[in-house]
């Protein structure tokens, strides 16, 4: 029997089990782990590059790639198409989208230099942003600025801010006369931070200003729908936490803006209005598109709330019982709408890395140092006694006795 079939009891049982109390529900949480195949080698906290796969979504994978090795190009020439419009519809439920207003694509890299090398700008045109985006973002932002001489405004964002209202106005007080677009991520890759979007653009296009979303982790790991946001622009990874297969992402646009970017791969074959213009990679692997479709599935088996109050019970679990030991600091804002599954810990006078290595080393878990300490990312298959473990590494470390570097 599949995995979702193995589910499917489990989640009848707890039909009317609220998805806060769920969250808690060790067997339920049991269960779902036994859908995925998890290396017993270490502690997996470190979901935040990507998720793996479920076992049902890998064994689909495999029947894909069996299917195309042996069909070929028959399978681009004679069904491709019919069923990538069949498997964005699908993507289009999920993300609360039209088809004609995103493409899937390979990553969010992919998804949001297209937008940033894109864009019609002018010499002087100003884009704002926060230090804390995405290298990769940075670098395209960077190059534009270089080759065309627009501007970067980067401002700083409190790691813990009071309200929302305080980040807000960071972003309104950085536009001025020449800034024609935000670039903002929903969630910050180093310490889990969820920025307020919504009020960012709603703010924005106040001032005549367009938002660009880097939606990376948010994405399947925070519950809402793309349209939430009321966002021009956004790019996210399916491969992090939506746990489609590895290069997947999708980038979506707000229809009265198609046409003024420019793809990044020409094709003359669309209309300039026409989403399907950024669809134009070249060869790639169908596979993946393909089984995209059972990602899906196995996400809306769980539950999109329920997923995301699972993930932020067990960063609260390990949170609420390092904070206050000594010498720990917590870079993540915590509560509920600031937040969800990642968090991030420092120990004063230990370099990041040497915390991290020390997790390693002496406790067999996997985390990642970042600038200011170290990520740690659960994920559905991550069990409490996992971060049972991570709290004991976490108190060994911060009391006075023990020396990581
Ligand atoms: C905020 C953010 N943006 C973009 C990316 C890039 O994602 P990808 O490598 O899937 O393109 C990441 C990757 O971790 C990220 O955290």
């Amino acid at each position: 029997m599949g995995a979702l079939a193995l589910l499917e009891p489990a989640l009848l049982a707890r039909e009317s089990v609220s998805a806060r109390e769920l969250a808690r529900d060790e067997e339920f949480w049991f269960a779902v782990r036994r859908a995925y195949d998890i290396t017993p080698e270490f502690i997996h906290l470190e979901s935040g590059w990507f998720s793996p796969v479920a076992r049902e979504v890998r064994e689909a994978q495999f029947q894909y790639m069996s299917r195309l090795n042996e069909i070929t190009s028959f399978y681009y020439r004679r069904m491709y198409d019919d069923e990538k419009v069949r498997i964005k519809r699908r993507m289009a439920e999920l993300a609360g989208l039209s088809p004609e207003e995103f493409v899937i694509c390979r990553n969010t890299t992919e998804a949001l230099n297209t937008v940033i090398l894109g864009l019609e700008l002018e010499r002087g045109d100003e884009i704002v942003w926060c230090e804390r985006e995405y290298p990769s973002m940075k670098d395209a932002l960077e190059q534009r600025a270089e080759r065309d001489g627009t501007v970067n405004k980067v401002i700083r964002v409190p790691m813990v801010p009071e309200t929302d209202s305080e980040v807000v106005e960071l972003y309104e007080k950085a536009i001025g006369p020449k800034t024609k677009a935000i670039l903002v991520s929903h969630m910050i890759y180093l310490t889990g931070q969820i920025l307020p979007v919504r009020k960012i653009c709603d703010m924005a296009h106040a001032r005549g200003v367009e938002v660009i979303v880097d939606a990376a982790h948010s994405f399947a790991h925070v519950d809402y729908k793309i349209p939430d946001l009321n966002c021009d622009y956004l790019g996210t990874s399916l491969h992090k936490w939506l746990g489609a297969p590895l290069g997947t992402g999708l980038m979506y646009m707000r229809q009265d803006k198609i046409a003024k970017v420019w793809p990044l791969f020409a094709d003359r074959g669309f209309a300039k209005d026409d989403i399907r213009k950024f669809e134009h990679l070249g060869t790639r692997p169908a596979t993946i598109e393909q089984t995209l479709v059972k990602s899906i599935q196995f996400h809306e088996s769980i539950g999109a709330e329920r997923k995301q109050e699972r993930l932020r019970y067990l960063k609260n679990y390990w949170v609420e019982r390092v904070a206050s030991f000594a010498r720990v600091v917590i870079n993540t804002p915590m509560k509920d709408h600031q937040s969800c599954g990642i968090a991030n810990v420092a120990i004063e006078g230990v370099e990041p890395k040497a915390v991290a290595d020390y997790f390693f080393d002496e406790h067999r878990i996997f985390t990642v140092a970042v600038d200011m300490g170290v990520r740690v990312s659960p994920n559905l298959f991550t069990e409490i006694r996992d971060l049972d473990a991570l709290v004991r590494a976490i108190e060994q470390l911060s009391t006075p006795a023990t020396s990581a570097g």
